[in-house]
């Protein structure tokens, strides 16, 4: 065969052949929207290292789960800063905590948006672990007991899925016991399978006041040098029973996701986080980059990596340009 017979370019002469050709695409159904609930009235305070994410009462905590429900998001995941911290955590199970009223009253006001609860100590307790101490170290099986308190309280409070974030061994399984004995069933697992200990979390933990007091997660979270070791935690989630699995942040971990993809029949999120959303908000307000463009891009590669579901800062404005699109 002559050289020249083998031309790729023909695939990609027109814009109505490329969309004929192309083998991954970005929906508005992909994607999760997360928000920050704090207590009081008409709060809506803007976060510094991240622009347009505020800081929400639970009013406008619904206006804006109204708003991400119309644009065609199926779902919004919940964060709380809680009035009061402990030693223990306890304000994340207390059924009046700003979380736990933005899920009633999100259910209310729009009853079909899925609702998504991260379930973890941090932002709860006053030494910002992800779990109850003993000493320096986090106990992880006493941690558990919190958990599934956290866990059955958001179902209570209207969550359709809880997504523990904390990385305690055998977590999946006891929340998975604790919501069924309490007849949550139906309340789904998603699970933070595969959570590195990363430098990227930065701008969440100054808008959820959740920073460590001393020390860091590298005691439970995972090392960034490791891939082997998360097959490890994919196969003990896939055995305690999450139906959905996450890969956690996104960009730097799209390696992870693929074999994740390749090696299960569940759905795979990935969290695309603070510190990636804050990077490309900073370099775009500068005028370095073509923030639609950018972000398109970004997001379209973690489904080519493998990703279903996308969990993003960027959601509402992706909505809206994809819907300028069609
Ligand atoms: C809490 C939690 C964190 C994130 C989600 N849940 C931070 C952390 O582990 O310190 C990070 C989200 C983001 O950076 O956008 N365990
Ligand atoms: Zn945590």
């Amino acid at each position: 065969m002559k050289l020249n017979t083998l031309r790729p370019r023909r695939l990609r002469q027109s814009s109505a052949i490329r969309d004929m050709v192309r083998e991954n695409s970005l929906s508005v159904k992909d994607l999760v929207y997360p928000i920050f609930v704090v207590a009081g009235e008409n709060v809506k305070e803007e976060i510094p290292s991240l622009p347009n994410v505020y800081h929400l009462s639970v009013d406008n905590a619904v206006k804006t789960a109204k708003e991400v429900y119309e644009l065609g998001i199926p779902a919004i995941e919940v964060f709380g800063l809680p009035e009061y911290k402990d030693e223990i955590g306890s304000s994340a199970w207390d059924l009046n905590s700003p979380v736990q009223r933005a899920m009633r009253a999100i259910k209310e006001a729009v009853p079909q948006l899925v609702i998504i609860g991260d379930v973890c100590l941090c932002q709860y307790t006053t030494h910002g672990h992800c779990g109850q101490l003993c000493g320096h170290e986090v106990d992880n099986d006493a941690t558990l007991k919190l958990l599934a308190k956290v866990a059955v309280s958001q179902a209570k409070s209207g969550a359709d899925i809880i997504a523990p974030s904390d990385m305690m061994d055998g977590r999946i399984a006891v929340l998975r016991e604790a919501l069924d004995e309490a007849g949550f069933q139906n309340v789904a697992i998603m699970s933070y399978t595969i959570k590195y200990a990363s430098g990227y979390y930065g701008p969440f933990r100054d808008a959820a006041d959740s920073a460590p007091q001393f020390g860091d997660r590298r005691g439970y979270q995972m090392d960034p040098a490791n891939s082997r070791e998360a097959m490890k935690e994919l196969e003990l989630d896939l055995a305690e029973g999450a139906d959905y699995i996450m890969v956690k942040p996104a960009l730097c971990y799209l390696d992870i996701v693929r074999q994740v993809r390749d090696r299960i029949n569940r759905p795979v999120a990935v969290y695309n986080v603070s510190g990636e959303y804050a990077m490309v908000k900073a370099a775009a307000q500068n005028g370095w980059i073509d923030e639609k463009r950018i972000v398109l891009e970004s997001l379209l590669s973690m489904k080519r990596a493998g990703a279903d579901i996308i969990i993003t800062y960027h959601a509402i404005d992706v909505a809206k340009w994809l819907k300028e699109e069609n």
